[in-house]
């Protein structure tokens, strides 16, 4: 069995379905359902044998030992963490706690653990810790794509805490001798994605007629990666990483965030158009910008293309097209996932804009 932290999120519970359609081995989901959450995401496995889904932290030591152990698991694949720079802005300390002390746990949960495995079940364990390409900070515009070398240098409050929990992650194998894996990927887009970040909020928004909020001037740029496409990289890091290294994981997809809600505007205007035939793109409004805002991200992902073959099936136009169409066949999802907690944030987050 392998066990899957954050499983319920969005890019995890991903994983999870696409895991399981492959007939891969049986997982055990383990995720403490904050607002990012969503039991919804997994529905189609309500019936099925091979996913035991638990609710509970990453930080409860008695709570991974006893799993670890129950289960015989023999790969932890790390999803579990607070993930938006927004609410890091407002509110770091749960990022140093899930980020940084639950990575801690999970890693030494796993070490006593793996301890006492036999010579050749300590050989197959694999601990799979899914990282961000904002660990390296900010890029100008004509700096090459960060590499798997380049210095750590994080600027949110977000970015740091990943950055420290990779570290630890590093020592865990260095000093302790955990196999141990690292992926750093870029922003991720697809289904189940939690309407807070932009492509799913700038979706949510045009459909209810509220307006599309582009911070600053809109010329930041962002290297989309379609989630399935990501979810087999970690699959493929799993079965063929070389221990203790670190894969770079990005989509070939560099747009500026105007570009993207440009995008979007297109897809619903061609799918979705509005009652008076106007673009949506009638509804961008340009906003304050997010402190400390990050200019570029940029993945040279050739060692994952190199050494194991990965390499992104989906451009970002089919996986722009495939996701509109998503969240418009699951109208419900998006509906079910918008109340209560979400509307506190944006209420807080978008005070003028929307
Ligand atoms: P998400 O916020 O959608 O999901 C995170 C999940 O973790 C949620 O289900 C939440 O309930 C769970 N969780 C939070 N704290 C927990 C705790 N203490 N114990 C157990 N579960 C807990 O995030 P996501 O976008 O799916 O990201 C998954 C991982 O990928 C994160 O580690 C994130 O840093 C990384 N990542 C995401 C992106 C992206 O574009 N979304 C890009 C690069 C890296
Ligand atoms: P986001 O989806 O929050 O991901 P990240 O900050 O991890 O890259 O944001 C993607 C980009 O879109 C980022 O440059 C911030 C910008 N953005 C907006 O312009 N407006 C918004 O309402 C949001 C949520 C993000």
């Amino acid at each position: 069995m392998i066990l899957v932290t954050g499983g319920a999120g969005f890019i995890g519970s991903n994983f999870v379905l696409n895991w399981l359609r492959a007939g891969l081995e049986p997982v055990v989901n383990l995720d403490k359902l904050t607002y990012a959450g969503n039991l919804e995401n997994l529905h189609a496995l309500k019936d099925n044998k091979n996913h035991i889904f638990l609710r509970g932290d990453i930080a409860d030591s008695e709570l991974i030992s006893s799993l670890l152990t129950k289960h015989n698991i023999r790969a932890v694949v790390n999803f579990a963490a607070e993930s938006h720079v927004d609410r890091s802005i407002h509110g770091p300390s749960e990022f140093i706690q899930t980020n940084i002390i639950g990575t801690f746990n999970l890693l030494e949960c796993s070490r006593k653990y793996w301890s006492t495995l036999s010579e050749q079940a300590k050989q197959n364990f694999r601990f799979l810790h899914v990282s961000t390409d904002e660990v390296f900070g900010s890029l100008n515009k004509e700096d090459p794509a960060f590499t798997e070398n380049n210095r750590y240098e994080p600027n949110s409050p977000y970015s740091a805490s990943k950055a420290a929990s990779d570290h630890l992650v590093r020592a865990w194998l260095h000093t302790y001798g955990l196999p141990v894996l690292t992926t750093n990927c870029s922003n991720n887009y697809g289904p189940y994605h939690f309407p807070e970040k932009l492509i799913p909020l700038v979706i949510h928004n045009a459909l209810k007629g509220k307006s599309l909020p582009i911070y600053g001037d809109g010329q930041q740029i962002r290297d989309w990666l379609y989630v399935t496409d990501h979810c087999e990289a970690i699959r493929c890091v799993l079965d063929k990483g070389r221990i203790g290294e670190t894969y770079n994981i990005g989509g070939c997809n560099e747009k500026t965030n105007l570009e993207v809600v440009h995008t979007i505007c297109n897809l619903l205007d061609a799918q979705k158009p509005r009652a008076d035939g106007h673009s949506y793109k009638e509804q961008i409004t340009f906003v304050a910008d997010r402190p400390g805002h990050d200019k570029r991200y940029a993945m040279d992902a050739s060692k994952i293309q190199t050494e194991l073959g990965w390499r992104p099936a989906e451009t970002f136009e089919s996986g722009m097209a495939k996701t509109v169409a998503w969240y418009l066949d699951n109208s419900q999802w998006t509906e079910n996932v918008t109340s209560g907690a979400y509307l506190e944030w944006v209420n807080k987050q978008y005070i003028h804009a929307v």
